[in-house]
């Protein structure tokens, strides 16, 4: 517990940057789902078996296969976390010249496509930049756009769908477009890759929401998604349940030949990629639990429980709500802070001041610096409080309702911040503000 005047100090001491404040100063901390979930007992046993080998571990093994049950792609190649394999497969296929469609890339995802030299290209359905839409798969991937891109260009390596969007609310991309997209990338020879880090969440969404899955098992859903896919990047601090780890898997033997390569330089032998065995196996049994059906009844029921909420109490969300976190609409509810003096960043603080909750901007602060340099609002400037998997209580969740109308009742009296500090890339991990 910290008092107010102490999360003051601890702001002016951050430069407002959330990533800044120590975690041990955070009350209820919701900055990401990425690595902060509750392991199970069952996989608290895996680190126990952990077997240590350097290569060709048992624990590889046991992880490899955990895979490949899901997502049956011929190379599985483990990497410490999602941006090691961002990196790794941009590095093969990127370059200047390139363009990369993604429904939405994400922060790391565009940085990475970015520093290779090629352009990362949004694809969003229109749906997707309306927070007020109810459109159930708002993760879409706008096909006609993408099937204008690959006639107008030859210089498209890959395509990327993003499972679910979480730029854009942690929406789901349904199967139908998934299909859609796919035939779009055969009719122009180009191989289409999942940024899969909450696919567990999405094929859940297909179950609930699109015509013809409501009776078929998750796993087997994640499947036909894996089928529709050349490849993958992971971060499988996401819904494999980990606390570190990831992987890129592809069909491609070229590729992934020059992929490993990559890896030895800078991850690690290609039988355990910058993890310990006994974290291999702590993620064997994460991807068993992640489409455990009841748990994932669960899991989205209490994003929704947070979202719908805030939203009965007036407060601007994105609906319907997301599987991993409940994205408040700042430019809505702090309509006297213009995108440039981040309306994102400035209700984050104020929920930090006022609880003690560390949410994220996603907005012009994280999306709003162009590679030419000039600066420009994002899409959307939302604050995304995002859940960690199994680790917080209904409790907890109330706490957070009440500090969010408390703040929502005075939103009116907060004002913008401006940047003082930034570096050339990725500005939102370590930027600092001042407030205007
Ligand atoms: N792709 C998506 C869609 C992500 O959300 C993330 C990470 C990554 C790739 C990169 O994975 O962190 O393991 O290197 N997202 C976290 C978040 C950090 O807070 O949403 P990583």
């Amino acid at each position: 517990m910290t008092t107010r005047g102490e999360r003051q100090e601890e702001l002016e001491q951050a430069g407002y940057n959330l990533f800044n404040v120590p975690g041990p100063r955070v009350l209820v901390d919701l900055l990401t789902d990425s690595g902060t979930g509750a392991m199970s007992s069952e996989q608290w046993a895996g680190l126990q078996r952990g077997d240590e080998s350097y290569a060709g571990s048992a624990s590889w093994f046991r992880f490899r296969d955990a895979v490949r049950e899901l997502f049956p792609f011929e190379h599985v190649i483990p990497t410490h976390q999602g941006r090691a394999a961002e990196k790794i497969i941009f590095s093969v296929l990127g370059g200047p010249g390139k363009t990369i469609p993604n429904n939405t890339h994400f922060d790391t995802t565009r940085a990475n496509v970015e520093f290779s030299g090629a352009e990362a290209l949004d694809l969003p359905v229109p749906e997707a930049l309306v927070p007020s839409s109810r459109h159930p798969f708002k993760g879409n991937m706008d096909v006609e756009a993408l099937r204008r891109v690959l006639a107008e260009s030859e210089e498209v390596p890959v395509v990327f769908i993003t499972l679910t969007n979480n730029s854009g609310g942690g929406q789901p991309v349904s199967m139908e477009n998934l299909r859609a997209v796919r035939q779009a990338c055969d009719a122009a020879g180009v191989p289409l890759f999942l940024d899969a880090c909450r696919f567990a969440e999405n094929a859940w969404f297909v179950k609930l929401r699109e015509h013809g899955y409501a009776d078929t098992p998750v796993a087997e859903i994640v499947r036909e998604m894996a089928s529709l896919a050349h490849g993958m990047t992971m971060s499988a601090k996401k819904d494999p349940l980990g606390n570190i780890g990831g992987w890129l898997a592809l069909d491609d033997d070229a590729v992934a030949e020059q992929a490993r390569n990559l890896l030895i330089l800078t991850e690690g032998f290609p039988t355990y990629g910058g993890l310990a065995g006994r974290d291999l196996d702590a993620l064997a049994q994460g991807l068993r639990e992640a489409v455990d059906e009841d748990y994932l009844r669960y899991r989205i029921r209490s994003t929704a429980y947070l979202g719908e909420a805030l939203d009965r109490a007036g407060i601007p969300v994105v609906l319907p709500v997301g599987g991993h976190a409940v994205y408040l609409d700042a430019r809505a509810l702090l309509g006297q802070i213009p995108p440039l003096e981040y309306p994102g960043q400035a209700l984050a603080a104020a929920l930090y001041l006022e609880g003690g909750i560390r949410g994220c901007e996603i907005g012009t602060v994280m999306f709003g610096r162009q590679p030419d340099g000039s600066e420009q609002p994002a899409a959307m400037d939302l604050v995304r409080l995002a859940i960690p998997r199994r680790t917080y209580t209904q409790s907890h969740v109330d706490y957070v309702i009440e500090v969010c109308e408390y703040v929502a009742e005075r939103a009116g009296d907060l004002r913008g911040l401006r940047i003082v500090e930034e570096p050339p890339a990725l500005r939102h991990f370590t930027a600092r503000f001042e407030r205007l």
